[in-house]
């Protein structure tokens, strides 16, 4: 039996694992929420790895409001990056390997080829900011750790971009999305089942690594498949981030290498497309 703990679990990703964790019977989980294991505190989270021989922690805390962000640095520093450092303390003290979850925005955008593993980082925003911070807080503390880069997640859990088209077709006639911003949409559900097939492996390949669904498509790209699988009839118009300003800049280009982690695993990747239907059917 594999032991793994679960930060988060009623946030989007880790509802995602609470939902595949009948198909793991290898695994025994425990899943904790913000109440119970509040990541910037170290005694919740000592309590929490000493009850049980834990071998994994999956981390699905952050805090995740992107333009919000950048009026609480503070606060948004204390979950992304000393949480995440406290977590690897603790996780070393108890000899538990981490796997984080981190993302795109740790790059600036600017690239034309999808992001490699090593290259440059260079986040624009807070959010970005104290994620790479996290990242770098984990390395320095652990060895034991997986930190799993991704991009534009959706499910049908939480808040995200599918779920927001789909009320707004209902609200709205009409509708401007961007369509000079280009990236890889990712089913949250591919990305819990890719790092509950990483754990089953026993892996010791330890680093960091990319995961995001196959392909490449701007966010009017994506809100017009989600109308088209949902029949909806709503007009849908092309914009430019010019015309649509928000308080954190976003990376223009957000494509994430994956050959590392589908290598690793032996993985191949769903496209976004094939997992965007499978995800509106379990809506
Ligand atoms: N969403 C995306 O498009 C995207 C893209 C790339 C990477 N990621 C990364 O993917 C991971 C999962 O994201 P998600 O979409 O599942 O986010 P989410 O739905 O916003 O969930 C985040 C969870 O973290 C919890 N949390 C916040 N502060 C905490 C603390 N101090 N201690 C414990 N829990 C805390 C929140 O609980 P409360 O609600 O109670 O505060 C919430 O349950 C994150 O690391 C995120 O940075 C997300």
């Amino acid at each position: 039996m594999i032991h793994v703990l679960v930060t988060a679990k009623d946030g989007q990703l880790g509802q995602c694992f609470q939902s595949l964790a009948v198909k793991h019977p290898n695994i025994q989980f425990v899943f904790k929420s913000s109440s119970d294991l509040d990541i910037t505190n170290t005694a919740n989270i000592e309590d929490a790895l000493k009850d049980h021989t834990f071998d994994y922690c999956i981390n699905c805390a952050a805090y995740t409001a992107v333009d919000k962000a950048e009026e609480a640095i503070e606060l948004v520093d204390k979950v992304n990056h000393i949480g995440a450092k406290l977590l690897a303390e603790s996780c070393k003290k108890f000899n538990v390997t981490l796997i984080h979850v981190s993302t795109d925005f740790v790059f600036d955008g600017k690239a034309t080829v999808p992001y490699l593993e090593d290259d440059i980082t260079n986040p624009l925003g807070v959010y970005g900011k104290t994620k790479l911070a996290g990242e770098q807080a984990i390395s320095n503390v652990l060895e034991n750790y997986f930190i799993i880069r991704t991009s534009w997640l959706y499910s049908e859990y939480g808040n995200n971009f599918l779920k927001t088209m789909l009320r707004l077709s209902k609200e709205r006639n009409e509708i401007g999305v961007v369509g000079d911003q280009v990236g890889s949409p990712t089913y949250a559900r591919d990305l819990a089942d890719m790092i509950l097939r990483l754990i089953e492996s026993k892996n010791t390949s330890y680093g960091v690594y990319h995961y995001s669904n196959k392909g490449v498509v701007s966010w009017y790209d994506f809100a017009k498949e989600i109308f088209k699988l949902s029949d909806s009839s709503i007009t849908l118009n092309k914009i430019e981030t010019k015309d649509y300003p928000t308080p954190a800049v976003r990376p223009k280009y957000s494509v994430l290498h994956t050959e590392r982690i589908s290598k690793l695993l032996d993985l191949k990747i769903p496209n976004w497309k094939v997992s965007l239907t499978q995800a509106i059917s379990n809506l």
